[in-house]
Parts: structure tokens; C-alpha cells; sequence
């Protein structure tokens, strides 16, 4: 099994959850600082002790390290966030804070040192918490005005240095997590549609805009829109599940279409007019999304779920989009389904739909890992489960890719064990180096190279020929 030449092979993380030093040089708090047992649990007031993301994996300190461990096992590409409370620390500040701007100049060329590309996420899942506060989040249409400067200030501080840009993480997600998504506080339950849908907008117009000032600025980079990628099957061939299929599809595709074609689709617009939501625009936010689709789409995948249209189906658990769990798959200790052919299927489908470049920004195994001797004096983890896990979905990426679907590369989650995201822990591993640190904040923070390490080390070296079908 052959890859493209040029295939961006990598892994990624996001500020937050690997960074630490959350209030260093500068920074200012953002809403993954008062987060401290994930999305599921109410914001505390201000940073507490039990929140891993404050050290976090303390990348903020050892990424010259962890960047060497990368290019050690050959990564083309690395996928990092700017954390937007580092450049502005309040988010609606009149200057940057150029001690945050000097932090990812240096990043940044720790990579180009080794011939590594940096592949950035301009927002994920860390508004500055003073717009939380001040503004609720992307509720509010101010938003876009900051996130412009942002913008502006890091294309022209990075534009030398950066090619890859992603305007927002899993934007789709907002709908389910309007706080860790949008830097929304007011509690989902008290959200109205409309107020959810026109927190959308805002973003669609932020990524449009930043899409254009992107392409104006750095004639080079290549702009993504970043969707949280579910296929969804019919739990059976009851034409109600088909149906109800095709409409939970279509709200995610939403996302992807507003990015690609630059316009409501008619799907939605019957929504709309059946929820009573209408959404506060002008002719020329309309313009500037059809004027400026991307370049590019990147997805997360983990898991596929079934739709039924019987309410009596409980949803199970998985990675934010609920759907109920499907009969034919394992899941991992986490429950999140284990469905390699699904990966195969999404990338023919977002293909089939948009015909644009597909990136896989994220994929991974989430699990409980074992430090063990080595027998050589050293320590590590036998991962063979991970191997197999992202051995089986990198095959089905090779069919697709066979299939005829352009995929410019693909970056692992986590490529170094990191806080997760949706339970805040540090137990819930993905990477192919292990980080010396628990659940209760204790370890030493030294990294170890898993047995997955060797195995990706050579996978990437052969350009996917040492994949076993
Ligand atoms: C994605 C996010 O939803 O899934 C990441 O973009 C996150 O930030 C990843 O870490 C895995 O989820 P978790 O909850 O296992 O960390």
C-alpha cells in the first residue's frame, strides 16, 4: 500500500490541552482554565488546583524536546492550536502580548528545523474567558471583530512561517457544546435554537473572513474549514431511520456546505422556517461567505453511530454528536465504537459532496496504557492495540485514497499523550510517547516512546507500505 507522494504524514494536539503554563508570559485565562472535569460539568469560577490543563503535559517549556521526538519518527507535519488568550489576552485588548507572539515564533521554527510543516487551528475549543464573560462568546456578533485582529495579527507575525491554517475545531460541535466550542456561558438547556444557529453564523462569517484575509495576506496558505466527522447508519432499513438519517446528516453537513459552497443550503432554510429561526445577516455577510469558500476540508474521526427514529433508542457514548450504538462494533473502554471502514466511507462521501482536498487532522485511539521495562534497561508501553487500531484505519484511508479521493495527509491525535478534552484526564492516552503524569497531577512529566513509536516511525518511512491489509 502506496500514499501519495508528499503525503503529509503527522500528528497533532491543541494548545490546551498540552501546553500548561496557562497563566506564563502573559497569557490570559481562557475557558479550558475553569474546565477541570471536562464538558460535561458546569465551568468552576476561576482556575482550581485539579485542573490538569494548568501544567498540562508542560509542553510550553519541552517542546524542543517533544518536537525532536517527533521528527524522530520522520512527521512531515504537526498540527498545533495558537492558544488566542496567549496573543490577547483578554481577547478584545488593544495590543498583543509579544512575549505570546515570540512562544509560537519559536514553536514554529523548532519545526522548520526539521523539515517539519506546522499545520495551525487559529481557534480550538480556548475562547479567552474575559469574551465568555464580557461578550457570550460567539452569541455575540463582536466576535468577529476580535477574532479579525487575531487573525490579521498572526498572519502577518507567522505568514512566512505557516501554510496550513484551520479557522475553527470541529465548528460543528458548537451546536452540542456551546461553552467549550463558543465561549458561549449561557447553559445549553437555556439556549434557543436561534441563539445556537446564530452563534453559527458568526463563526461562518469569522471563517469566511479570515479565509479572505488569509489568501489576501499569504498568496500560499491553504485555508480549512475543521468539522467533527460521525457517519451516521441507519440503525435498520426502516425508511423512518433512512430519513431520519439523511436529516442528522444533513446537520452536520451544514457545516461543510456553508464552508464550501458559501450559502444556505435549502435544507436548512425549511429548518429554519419550521423552527421559527431567523438568522441577523446583510447582503454583504452573505457575499463575503459565497466570495471566500475554502481550500480545503479537514475532519476529526473516531467513530461512526446508527440513527433510529424510534425515541425509545438511547444514544450511547462518543465523541460530542450523540447516536445510538451499533450492534456490529467494539468499543474502546471509553465507548467510543471502533469502525475503521467508517473512515473509508466519510471520505468518499465528503468527496462525492464538496470535491475538495480532505485532510484527516485527527484520529486516534483513546485508552489505558501500561509503563513498563523494556528489558533493555529503559521503559515503554506494548500498544499493540493501538497499533492495530490505527494500522486497520490508515488501510481503509489507502482505499479511499484507491477510490480516487485526494487526502493531502493525516495527522494522529494526540502524538503525545495529553489532557483529553471531553473528561479532562490524563489516563484517557493517545499517543506514541507516554507522559509521566496522572490523573491526580502527580508524575514527573518525563515522556517514554511507546511501542507504536517504532510502528509509526516506519510506517511513515515506508509512505504506508508497511501498513498490513
Ligand atoms: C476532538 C477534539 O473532539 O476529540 C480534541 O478536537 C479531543 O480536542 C479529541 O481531544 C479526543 O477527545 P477526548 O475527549 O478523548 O480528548
Amino acid at each position: 500500500m502506496k500514499f501519495p507522494e508528499n503525503f503529509l504524514w503527522g500528528g497533532a494536539v491543541a494548545a490546551n490541552q498540552c501546553e500548561g503554563a496557562y497563566n506564563e508570559d502573559g497569557k490570559g485565562i481562557d475557558i479550558q482554565d475553569i474546565l477541570p472535569h471536562g464538558m460535561k460539568t458546569p465551568p468552576t469560577e476561576e482556575p482550581t488546583p485539579d485542573n490538569l490543563k494548568l501544567t498540562a503535559i508542560d509542553f510550553y517549556h519541552r517542546y524542543k524536546d517533544d518536537i525532536k521526538l517527533f521528527a524522530e519518527m520522520g512527521f512531515k507535519v504537526f498540527r498545533t492550536s495558537i492558544a488566542w488568550s496567549r496573543i490577547f489576552p483578554n481577547g478584545d485588548d488593544a495590543e498583543p502580548n509579544e512575549q505570546g507572539l515570540k512562544f509560537y515564533d519559536d514553536l514554529f521554527d523548532e519545526c522548520h528545523k526539521y523539515g517539519i510543516e506546522p499545520l495551525v487551528t487559529i481557534s480550538h475549543y480556548e475562547t479567552p474567558l474575559h469574551l465568555a464573560k464580557k461578550y457570550n462568546g460567539w452569541a455575540n456578533h463582536d466576535l468577529i471583530g476580535f477574532y479579525e485582529k487575531y487573525v490579521r495579527t498572526i498572519f502577518a507575525r507567522y505568514g512566512k512561517k505557516v501554510k496550513y491554517w484551520l479557522t475553527f475545531n470541529e465548528i460543528n460541535s458548537v451546536l452540542h457544546q456551546p461553552l467549550v466550542s463558543g465561549g458561549i456561558m449561557t447553559p445549553l438547556s437555556e439556549l434557543s435554537k436561534s441563539d445556537l444557529y446564530q452563534a453559527c453564523h458568526h463563526e461562518f462569517v469569522a471563517s469566511a473572513l479570515a479565509t479572505k484575509i488569509a489568501h489576501e495576506m499569504m498568496p500560499d496558505a491553504k485555508v480549512g474549514c475543521m468539522i467533527l466527522a460521525i457517519p451516521f447508519y441507519p440503525l435498520s432499513p426502516n425508511p423512518d431511520d433512512v430519513i431520519q438519517t439523511m436529516e442528522t446528516d444533513h446537520a452536520n453537513d451544514f457545516f461543510g456546505d456553508m464552508h464550501v459552497r458559501g450559502e444556505y443550503p435549502g435544507y436548512m432554510k425549511r429548518y429554519f422556517r419550521e423552527h421559527g429561526i431567523e438568522i441577523q445577516t446583510t447582503p454583504e455577510e452573505l457575499k463575503l461567505l459565497k466570495e471566500n469558500t475554502v481550500d480545503f476540508v479537514s475532519f476529526s474521526y473516531y467513530m461512526s453511530s446508527c440513527i433510529s427514529a424510534d425515541p425509545s433508542k438511547q444514544a450511547g457514548e462518543g465523541n460530542i454528536v450523540p447516536g445510538v450504538p451499533n450492534p456490529y462494533l467494539k468499543a474502546s473502554p471509553w465507548g467510543w465504537q471502533i469502525d475503521p471502514k467508517g473512515i473509508r466511507f466519510v471520505l468518499n462521501r465528503y468527496y462525492d459532496r464538496w470535491q475538495k482536498p480532505l485532510f484527516i487532522v485527527e484520529n486516534g485511539l483513546g485508552t489505558n496504557d501500561e509503563l513498563v521495562d523494556d528489558g533493555k534497561g529503559g521503559r515503554t508501553v506494548n500498544d499493540d492495540y493501538r497499533i492495530e487500531y490505527l494500522n486497520d484505519h490508515l488501510v481503509q484511508v489507502g482505499e479511499a485514497i484507491a477510490d480516487g479521493v485526494p487526502v493531502m495527509g493525516y495527522t494522529t491525535w494526540g502524538c503525545i499523550d495529553l489532557v483529553s478534552a471531553s473528561t479532562a484526564e490524563m489516563k484517557k492516552r493517545y499517543g506514541f510517547i507516554y507522559v509521566d503524569r496522572n490523573n491526580d497531577g502527580t508524575g514527573t512529566l518525563a515522556r517514554y516512546r511507546k511501542k507504536s513509536f517504532w510502528w509509526y516511525k516506519d510506517v511513515i518511512a515506508t509512505n504506508g507500505g508497511s501498513l498490513k491489509a
